[in-house]
């Protein structure tokens, strides 16, 4: 498999830490010292379905693809408006393709999950060309009165059309059957049977632990990914991590034992934009030409589940 167009779309409206100070008790201080983030995008007016089919747009544009020549399309998404159809089905209809389309829920590891079964697709030969859009908007899953959540998350989306090739060296993902430490619930329609109480409950997350479990897996799975594609952790020119918090990044970097350089993020602009976060900083490294044929980069994500996942990749697009 082999990335051959990237793109990302965000929502126009900008909070920063101080409009958030308004109305919670917070301060930019606290947030920038404990998470990095210094402001992040919102949806308002837009739909998140918008920001999808943008992203989409922008992947194909950047492979110099038309929606025809795309065999499969997997969308990675937590929450939007739609419970059915899929929000890859309205990408599918916005972008007028012809193929099969599915989304997947594997909370912010949604990207890794997403390339790995596209290269288990094409490996099986059901697929060559398979767009990946990863889009979230998890600020409306969060109590916006509870400042240890809502200061944290942002939404997005990014997109990457990959299609048969030797870039990708090694993946994996894995799931630690934690699903206490990150959860949120929602009450479905009533019918006349359904007897057991249900609530809506905001997300809660027990954040030390997130911490303590994003650090350790992502350490872990990262260098089994760089062994498993004959690397070692040197060869990597750059770790593209999920953005969830800048000293998540940095205890990795320094269990990792590498430079800060090769730990890219936009966290600070974005919050956590849940599975959206590797994509969107990969499309903006492309945009800006950081990205050079024959890098080898590593992405490692983590999520609600506990969900984790990483890969190693050889950078071949020309830009
Ligand atoms: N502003 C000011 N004070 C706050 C805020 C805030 N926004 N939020 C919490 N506090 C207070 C708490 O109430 C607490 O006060 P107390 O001591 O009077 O009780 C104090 O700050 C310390 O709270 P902790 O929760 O212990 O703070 P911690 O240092 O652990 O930082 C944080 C919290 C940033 C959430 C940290 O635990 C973290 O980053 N966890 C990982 C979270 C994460 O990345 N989640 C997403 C990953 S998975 C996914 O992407 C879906």
């Amino acid at each position: 498999m082999k990335i051959i167009g990237t793109g990302s779309a965000h929502p126009s409206c900008v909070v920063t830490n101080d409009m958030l100070a308004q109305f919670l008790d917070t301060s930019d201080e606290w947030i920038v010292t404990r998470t990095g983030i210094k402001e992040r995008r919102l949806l308002s007016d837009e739909e998140l379905k918008d920001l999808a089919v943008d992203a989409a747009r922008k992947a194909l544009d950047s492979a110099g693809m038309q929606a025809k020549d795309i065999d499969f399309i997997i969308c990675s998404n937590v929450v939007n408006e739609y419970v059915t159809p899929s929000l890859s089905c309205l990408i599918h209809e916005a972008v007028q393709a012809s193929c099969p389309c599915v989304d997947i829920n594997a909370a912010c590891t949604g990207f890794i999950y997403a390339l790995q079964m596209a290269e288990a697709y094409q490996t099986a030969g059901m697929a060559k060309n398979i767009l990946i859009v990863c889009a979230e908007e998890p600020t409306r899953m969060v109590d916006w009165s509870d400042r240890s959540t809502c200061v944290l998350f942002g939404d997005g989306a990014g997109a990457v059309v990959v299609t048969e090739g030797t870039d990708l060296k090694a993946i994996k993902t894995t799931n630690a059957s934690k699903t206490e430490v990150l959860v949120q619930k929602r009450v479905l329609q009533p019918t006349p049977y359904a007897t057991k109480k249900s609530e809506n409950l905001p997300l809660v997350m027990l954040g030390q632990e997130v911490f303590k479990n994003a650090v350790s897996s992502s350490v872990r799975d990262l260098k089994e990914v760089v062994s498993k594609a004959g690397m070692e952790l040197t060869d990597i020119d750059y770790f593209l991590l999920h953005q969830a918090n800048i000293r998540i990044v940095e205890f990795v970097g320094h269990h990792l034992d590498m430079p800060k350089e090769k730990f890219p993020h936009n966290v600070e602009f974005y919050g956590n934009t849940s599975s959206a976060s590797i994509p969107m900083l990969l499309d903006e490294m492309n945009a800006r030409g950081d990205l050079k044929k024959g890098h080898k980069l590593a992405f490692s994500a983590f999520g609600a589940g506990f969900t984790t996942g990483a890969c190693v990749l050889e950078w071949s697009m020309e830009k």
